[in-house]
């Protein structure tokens, strides 16, 4: 099977023009203008822009979280993401205490394997580093193809690490060639300051927002960066959100390292203020929206080639299972869903607000996570020999989000009624094409699980 698109504005991280694309298979074959390839189809895309499959590196299918489990299977999350232009996401194991990484490993896949729609991997979160666990990083990184090894300095009781276990794997993470992320807020402070809005009686979600303010994540960042340091290990902080836990990673900086950072599109565009509706919980996350101030921090941060990558952190709950804290916002399963709002709410919110380039929409939504998690050039780009996953996107076209419209499997939108610019039209996933004009052409399993590569923590 072959695909000529002809006549698109086909953008990728370092340059721009009108040119075809042809495809054969999976692959793309040849770029250039007027190619003079006969394909089985064409897509015309005058008037598009033609931009690689995103990459979301930073999801929660299925996820059993706070006493249930995220509302997108990997059938309707991977699927809702190809709906938003998004062809590969990477989902996030979760070691249980007492148990082992490999124990974990075959719990997941019992839930994603065949039931993927898009591509997808997994990033290891160890939450009980020891000596066994030790010995399980070399495997997965030479053998399973997961080179990215997740920590929280958070969740203190449930998934938090403290700095000796930080450390250590930090050592052995480094020796194997791989990277380090982290959810970098101080743990013991907001387990301090969670109990003791509690006793005081406030419950309600704004005092979710006030039991992490910015000085939790700034602190925990800066010790992250440090300990990073001290090893020498890649690390790369999820989920950042604000103006000091930036300052720490500009800090270190200084001292001539490397933080690797990601925010997620929510930070950029949502503030705070949402926190006082009667509808709070819809966006109590961790950590959670911040001020005004922080979105322009955020924004020049991209530009500054600071925060390397813009992810969403889906973890969607329905209403009726963020209402398991409508008594105490302690209990309110915490995420929100974006998975399929990410690429078209920062191409509207960014692009086309001027904010930032359309080559670094594509760097920061579909190169840079390749990169960065070792799957460049075969993801994250358009090129002869990568994969062909390509969305043509129309700029002109203006639409509203809406729970109505959307494909994710939860009951409200966190951007409901937002008029946006901008529309993903088609998607191609290694060379088919899954999505055309409001349809999904591909069912689950057609996703596979893509082994990465090693990392070094440069990109
Ligand atoms: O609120 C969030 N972020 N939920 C998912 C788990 C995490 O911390 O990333
Ligand atoms: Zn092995
Ligand atoms: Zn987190
Ligand atoms: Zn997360």
């Amino acid at each position: 099977m072959s695909i000529l698109i002809k006549n698109g504005r086909v953008v990728t991280a370092d340059s721009d023009s009108i040119a075809d694309i042809f495809i054969e298979g999976e692959t793309v074959k040849a770029i250039g203008k007027d190619l003079p390839m006969q394909a089985d189809e064409i897509i015309d895309a005058s008037g598009k822009l033609v931009f690689p499959g995103g990459i979301d590196p930073h999801v929660h299918l299925d996820m059993p979280f706070m006493g249930t489990f995220s509302s997108d299977s990997y059938e309707t999350g991977t699927r809702a993401a190809l709906f938003g232009g998004t062809t590969m996401v990477i989902d996030f194991i979760l070691q249980k205490q007492g148990a082992s990484l490999a124990d974990a490993l075959k719990e997941w896949r019992s839930r994603s394997d065949n039931n993927c729609v898009g591509d997808y991997s997994f990033h290891m979160a160890v939450t009980d580093f020891n000596e066994d666990t030790r010995k399980e990083i070399k495997h997965f990184v030479e053998e399973e193809g997961i080179t990215s090894f997740k920590t929280f300095m958070a969740y203190k009781g449930a998934l938090m690490i403290d700095d000796r276990q930080m450390v250590g794997l930090m050592e052995e993470v480094k020796k194997q060639g791989g990277l380090v992320t982290v959810h970098a807020t101080n743990g013991d402070m907001i387990d301090y300051l969670i109990a003791k809005h509690r006793a005081e009686g406030k419950l309600s979600p704004l005092y979710h927002y006030l039991s992490q303010p910015e000085v939790t994540e700034a602190e925990a960042s800066e010790r992250f960066a440090d300990l990073a340091n001290y090893t020498g290990c890649p690390g790369y902080i999820v989920h950042l959100t604000c103006e000091g836990a930036l300052n720490a990673v500009r800090n270190a900086t200084r001292r001539n390292q490397n933080v690797l950072v990601e925010t997620c599109i929510q930070y950029l565009v949502i503030d705070a203020s949402l926190y006082e509706r009667e509808d709070g919980a819809k966006w109590v996350m961790s950590p959670p929206l911040r001020e005004k101030k922080d979105q322009e921090t955020l924004w020049a941060g991209i530009n500054q080639g600071l925060v390397k990558v813009v992810a969403t952190d889906h973890c969607p709950f329905k209403w009726e299972q963020k209402l398991m804290g409508k008594d105490d916002f302690s209990k309110i399963p915490n995420g929100h869903p974006a998975i399929e709002n990410r690429m078209e709410l920062l191409y509207s919110e960014g692009v086309n607000k001027g904010r930032i380039t359309l080559n670094k929409f594509v760097e920061v939504a579909c190169t840079n996570p390749a990169k960065i998690f070792g799957m460049f050039p075969r993801k994250g780009t358009i090129a002869v020999g990568s994969d062909a996953d390509i969305v043509i996107f129309d700029p002109a076209e203006k639409h509203t989000l809406s729970a109505k419209a959307h494909h994710m499997n939860v009951d409200y939108s966190a951007y409901e009624g937002w008029e946006i610019s901008g529309k993903v039209k088609t998607v191609l996933l290694r060379g088919k094409v899954a999505i055309n004009d409001g349809k999904c052409s591909v069912d689950k399993g057609f996703g596979k699980f893509i082994k990465r590569n090693k990392v070094n923590g440069i990109i």
